[in-house]
């Protein structure tokens, strides 16, 4: 079915023509360099990107796909979790289209776009069962998944997503904004044998949450104490935090495969591009014989793909929308499993 897919929910204006989960175009212009001097994402900002660009990115996308709108056969969009101006914008383009060309509605829920991107451009896809790991800006979540309509929340974060934190941390040490690549990149530079400790929030034994609050303070309290940031003093904070961080989250992530009994996880979100946590999770899980599929790094981050191939799927198994669907802020994972 030739779905055209929109994403809006934060910063990037995106809009993908996937077929299954063939991508025939997917174009994303992101606003992040006009909130690099904030230091994080201004959804007014953001909200006026989205209007002013959205119906390029659409004809571009139908462009590269060398496909007419009368050829399309599904309009999928994100409807939330997100900033609601910006999720109303491409909510509302997906509505247009649908009433204006009688094509069938889908909202798709944005955590779960992240989680099953994987699934995005692949020939094999991951079998079901699996552990799902969303690892966003927004979000940390660990799912069982059963079906792609089918999945339960077995933890997530208490306070800070893990991409928050690599942000927020990224802005104590001067690395502007997004701060995921930039700690990346700057943690590799480290000439450290062993990291820099930071400590390991674990929420109490055989808890599957997560916190990462409390490590974004202890590296805010370790550069109040020094008397200046230099770019070896930033790799090498870089590079604890980072270690710290990801720990955490194989750590996790190999407990809820043990805990639902599943030698498959699937990962998902922005932070899923990061090159430390392919190397560190995949080789981990790999010794306990349990088998890890990224997405590809371009779906990694937000993109109208996922949210196609993704509305696709659910509008297979019986899953619509009309136009009261609304934009949702806050909107939960709400599928039983
Ligand atoms: O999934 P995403 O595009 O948006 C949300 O739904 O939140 O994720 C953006 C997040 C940002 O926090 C960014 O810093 C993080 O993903 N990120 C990374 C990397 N690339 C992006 N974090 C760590 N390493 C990376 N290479
Ligand atoms: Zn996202």
């Amino acid at each position: 079915m030739l779905t055209v897919g929109i994403e809006t929910s934060c910063d990037e204006t995106a809009v993908a023509v996937t077929e299954a989960r063939r991508v025939l175009s997917s174009v994303v212009s992101s606003s992040v360099r006009l909130h690099a001097t904030y230091g994080g994402v201004v959804p007014e900002i953001a909200s006026r990107y989205h209007v002013e660009y959205i119906i390029d990115v659409l004809e571009r996308a139908l462009r590269d796909a060398g496909v007419k709108l009368s050829a399309i056969e599904l309009i999928a969009a994100t409807n939330g979790p997100g900033l609601v101006g910006a999720l109303m914008t491409g909510l509302s383009l997906a509505k247009a289209l649908s009433a204006a060309c009688s094509l069938p509605l889908i909202g798709v829920n944005h955590v779960l776009a992240h989680l099953y991107s994987a699934f995005v451009g692949a020939t094999t896809p991951p079998r079901f069962p699996f552990v799902g790991l969303v690892v966003s800006g927004g979000h940390t979540a660990l799912f069982s998944c059963s079906a792609i309509d089918r999945q339960r929340v077995l933890g997530q974060t208490q306070d800070d997503a893990v991409g928050e934190a690599y942000d927020k941390v990224a802005k104590l040490l001067g690395l502007g904004y997004p701060g995921g690549p930039a700690i990346e990149k700057a943690a590799r530079q480290t000439q450290r044998e062993r990291p820099l400790v930071f400590p390991k929030s674990r929420l109490g034994k055989g808890s599957l949450d997560f916190s990462f609050s409390g490590i974004k303070t202890a590296v805010l309290y370790h550069v109040r104490k020094l008397p200046r940031l230099d770019a070896s003093v930033v790799s090498d904070i870089s590079d604890g935090f980072q270690e710290a961080a990801l720990d955490i989250l194989v750590e996790k992530t190999l407990a809820a495969c043990a805990a639902v009994a599943s030698d498959r996880v699937v990962v998902g979100g922005g932070v899923a591009a990061n090159g430390r946590l392919r190397e560190k999770l995949t080789s981990a899980a790999e010794a306990k014989g349990i088998a890890v599929f990224f997405p590809e790094r371009r779906y990694c981050m937000d993109n109208g793909a996922m949210i196609g191939v993704l509305g696709e799927a659910l509008y297979r198994t019986g899953m619509r929308a009309d136009l009261f669907l609304g934009a949702e802020p806050n909107l939960e994972v709400t599928y039983a499993e």
